[in-house]
């Protein structure tokens, strides 16, 4: 295994993590022998950098975690994140009308012991806030965050999706170690501002969906995605932007085969090779699509298959929007 730091503290995590939002949430069917095993798998492999939130499955994800997380504590390094809220208990994606997003002291205050009981442990090593709550002042929020480091509940602070001068403004109340927002080849907001804050703060940068939610998978079978699969609201799964993309994966796909690899380790690759202060959390439920991910680490990318890379993109540009209007509404802030 290579390793990362994370941010500026001492700690070495793995230069991948493992998402686990897809073992009990949003990506169709799950099962949970296959997950707990992609679980054991990962501790195998040094993988135990693990990523998970309460709203995955309404707390079902941090449940299922916690099976293998609670006898193998010293051995994992686990986020999770909070403040998505259900209306009527209504589990659902973010950006839908179900949920709304509740960054308030006093909900802080409230996820973080849900989410410690539903994981079965004393301590959080990352606890995120899952977005910037636009109601509440950062300062507020991260306040009650760092609250809960004095108190031994968490360790180290993380936001997800904030813009940089939310991050400049939390990181005065207290240090964040790690900003969890989207980024692949397909995503690059990031690269406006927010990489040269991040690089400048000391903050790792933990890119969430690196694999374009396996849109570069030739597996993914965009026609017939299960009903409640949260990717049919996604813009980039539609229409024109669908066909775009259609086009763009099988360029790239080629691109991998020259390189033997596959289109998903190639795009894992090329986030790995933004920077060494990047810890990207591909997300699988299945050993053996983990098993692959991990050989991404070794591929390496010359300044001639960047640049193919870049070439395709510029080929097909009509990639359409990462999330629906609603979720838009709600990422850097
Ligand atoms: N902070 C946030 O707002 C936010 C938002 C979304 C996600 N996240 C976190 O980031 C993690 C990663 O993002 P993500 O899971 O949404 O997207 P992702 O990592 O870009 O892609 C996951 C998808 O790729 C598929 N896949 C993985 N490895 C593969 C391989 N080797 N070959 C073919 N297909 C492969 C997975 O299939 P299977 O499911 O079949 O394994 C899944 O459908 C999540 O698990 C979650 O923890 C955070």
């Amino acid at each position: 295994m290579k390793y990362r730091n994370l941010g500026t503290t001492n700690e070495k995590l793995p230069a991948i993590g493992l998402g686990c939002m897809g073992m009990s949430f949003a990506y169709g069917p799950t099962d949970e022998q296959e997950s707990l095993a992609t679980l054991e798998r990962a501790l195998d492999l040094g993988i135990n950098f693990w990523d998970t939130a309460d709203m995955y499955g309404n707390g079902a994800n941090e449940e299922l975690i916690s099976k293998i997380l609670v006898p193998n504590r010293d051995k994992v390094f686990i986020a999770t994140k909070f403040g998505f809220r259900f209306k009527d208990g209504v589990a659902g994606p973010s950006g839908t009308a179900s949920t709304y997003f509740d960054g308030s002291p006093a909900w802080v205050k409230v996820a973080v012991e849900n989410s410690l009981k539903r994981l079965g442990i004393e301590t959080i090593d990352l606890y995120y806030a899952h977005r910037v709550d636009p109601n509440i002042p950062i300062e507020e929020t991260v306040g009650a965050m760092a609250d809960l480091v004095k108190e031994g509940k968490v360790r180290y602070l993380g936001l997800s999706e904030a813009s940089a001068a939310s991050l400049r403004k939390a990181n005065a109340v207290h240090p964040i170690a790690a900003l969890q927002s989207e980024y692949s080849i397909l995503t690059r907001d990031v690269e406006k501002e927010i990489l040269s804050t991040v690089h400048e703060l000391g903050i790792s940068l933990i890119p969430y969906a690196p694999l374009a939610r396996g849109l570069f998978s030739n597996a993914l079978d965009l026609e017939n995605l299960a009903a409640d699969d949260f990717r049919r609201t996604l813009p980039r799964n539609q229409g024109a932007h669908a066909r775009n993309n259609a086009h763009l994966v099988a360029e790239f796909s080629e691109l991998a085969a020259a390189k033997n690899c596959t289109a998903i380790q190639l795009a894992l690759a090329w986030v790995l090779a933004q920077g060494n202060d990047m810890i990207p959390i591909p997300g699988t439920k299945k050993r053996k699509y983990l098993e692959e991910n991990v050989k991404a680490l070794d591929i390496q990318l010359s300044a001639a298959d960047l640049e193919n890379m870049e070439a395709i993109l510029h080929k097909y540009p009509n990639i359409g929007a990462r999330y629906s209007e609603g979720a838009m509404a709600l990422v850097n802030h």
